[in-house]
């Protein structure tokens, strides 16, 4: 448990207007001007990817002023589609406005799953003000908001930046999230804005029966935003994201371990290795050292297709082969140079073993259509890269299908689990799989 623990709830009388913080009137039209600029970006990124903002989401990010929650910070800034960066301990950013665009496809997510906010009880875990704000307009006056943060400074923060916003009726609970937060409440949904490892069972237990959970949750070293409804001791995905958050912090905090294998040349490893990280590290920076081999899938990517999906489906079926499945991050200096190519510099799925080292590649442009490849070095760098390649090919045959994720608590018997890919953690067994259109 966090040594500090406090609560107390916002009661300040909201400004006339509810919003303050700007300096002159032609600042706040200035400032409605990008917000509205704003909305109309995501909601053009969101139908680039397939989704649908809701109405009620959208009507909420062009109420509430997100400058307030960014204090010292440009309006052009507060406006940018990005996080805005409030704390960092030593290189870890620890704190951060989360991005526009990531917070409304996770209220979106919110709202499909739940059939709407409206007087619902929500827990937001991490704080700042802004998604609270957010979730206050969607719930309405007859539904709650609880926000809890480990760090005393950000519930501060918090609370202040409410008071200057107008937000009058949120509680602000400082204490560490793996704990019951309010003993004795459930909530409908409860909406977690740091990246998770693993899911305690007090969240699953501070749901309402059919309550729905939100979370940014990594799986094989890849996160995702993951809505999860509960039924019983279980809880199974109604839809997931792909997204980037700063780590949880506290007793659930569990640490990512990364190791260089060239300038600029990272492996991210997360879980279910078997070796330990120099030993992977230095055999993975020996076969970078050797000749490459490219593979082609030889496909034409229908359009939208969800590459984000076909990294889990790599991550399920290369775990399950001999070898260590990690993830590939490159600096953008080394991509350049060509020290590696890979299919997105922040995250390509890889594997590892004494006789190759191959990962997901950029794609390649065939003149009409995207085609998937990978790279591999090593003296089995062929038939290693050709390997993968047959997975890429059998996602896409198979209709290139969504995985679904069902959690359950850690001590569930193998016989009581759906099929599909298991992965153990301290809490929770969580298996994912993919049904194809035969059995969805
Ligand atoms: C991305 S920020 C939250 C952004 C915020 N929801 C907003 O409206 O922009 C993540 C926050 O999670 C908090 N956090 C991390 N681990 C936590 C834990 N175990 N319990 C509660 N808060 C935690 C951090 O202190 C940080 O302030």
């Amino acid at each position: 448990m966090t040594s500090h623990r406090g609560r107390f709830t916002n009661r300040f009388s909201p400004s006339p207007g509810g919003v303050v913080g700007v300096d002159t009137a032609s600042s706040a039209e200035r400032a409605e001007e990008l917000r509205n600029a704003l909305v109309d970006t995501i909601i053009v990124d969101h139908t680039a990817k397939g989704l649908k903002m809701p109405a009620v989401v959208e009507r909420a990010m062009r109420k509430v002023p997100r400058e307030v929650f960014t204090p010292g910070v440009p309006l052009e800034k507060a406006y940018a589609n990005t996080a805005v960066i409030t704390s960092r301990r030593g290189e870890e950013t620890t704190g951060s406005v989360s991005a526009p665009y990531l917070i409304a496809e996770m209220l979106g997510q919110a709202v499909d799953a739940l059939g709407g906010l409206e007087g619902r009880d929500v827990l937001e875990i991490g704080s700042g003000g802004y998604n609270a704000s957010l979730l206050r307009e969607l719930v309405g006056s007859a539904g709650s908001v609880t926000t809890v943060d480990i760090d005393p400074e950000v519930t501060d923060r918090t609370a202040s930046c409410l008071k200057r916003a107008g937000y009058n009726d949120v509680t602000i609970v400082c204490a560490d999230a793996e704990h019951p937060v309010e003993p004795g409440r459930h909530y409908d949904l409860i909406i977690v804005t740091a990246a998770a490892w693993d899911i305690p069972a007090v969240w699953r237990e501070q749901l309402t029966p059919d309550g729905v959970l939100v979370v940014p949750l990594r799986t094989f070293g890849m996160t995702r935003s993951w809505a999860l409804q509960r039924s019983g001791n279980r809880l199974a995905s109604h839809s997931h994201r792909q997204c980037g958050f700063v780590s949880m912090q506290g007793d659930g905090a569990h640490r990512m371990r990364y190791v260089d294998i060239a300038p600029g040349v990272h492996l991210r490893l997360d879980e279910g290795r078997h070796m330990a990280p120099e030993a992977l590290g230095g055999m993975a920076a020996d076969l970078l050292t050797q000749p490459r081999e490219q593979a082609w899938a030889g496909v034409s990517l229908p359009p939208r297709t969800v590459l984000s999906d076909l990294d889990l489906w790599l991550a399920a079926r290369l775990a399950a082969e001999a070898g260590e499945f990690v993830v590939l991050t490159a600096q953008a200096a080394a991509v350049e140079s060509g020290i590696v190519a890979p299919s997105w510099r922040f995250g390509a799925p890889a594997i590892l073993d004494g006789g190759a080292f191959s990962y997901r590649s950029a794609l390649r442009w065939t003149g009409r259509l995207f085609d998937l490849g990978a790279i591999a070095h090593g003296p089995r760098a062929a038939a290693a890269a050709g390997q993968m390649v047959e997975h890429m090919r059998a996602w896409l045959e198979a209709d290139g299908p969504s995985p679904i994720l069902n959690v359950l608590p850690a001590r569930t018997p193998e016989g009581d689990l759906p099929g599909g890919t298991v992965l153990d953690k301290p809490h929770s067994r969580m298996v994912l799989n993919f049904p194809t259109v035969t059995s969805r």
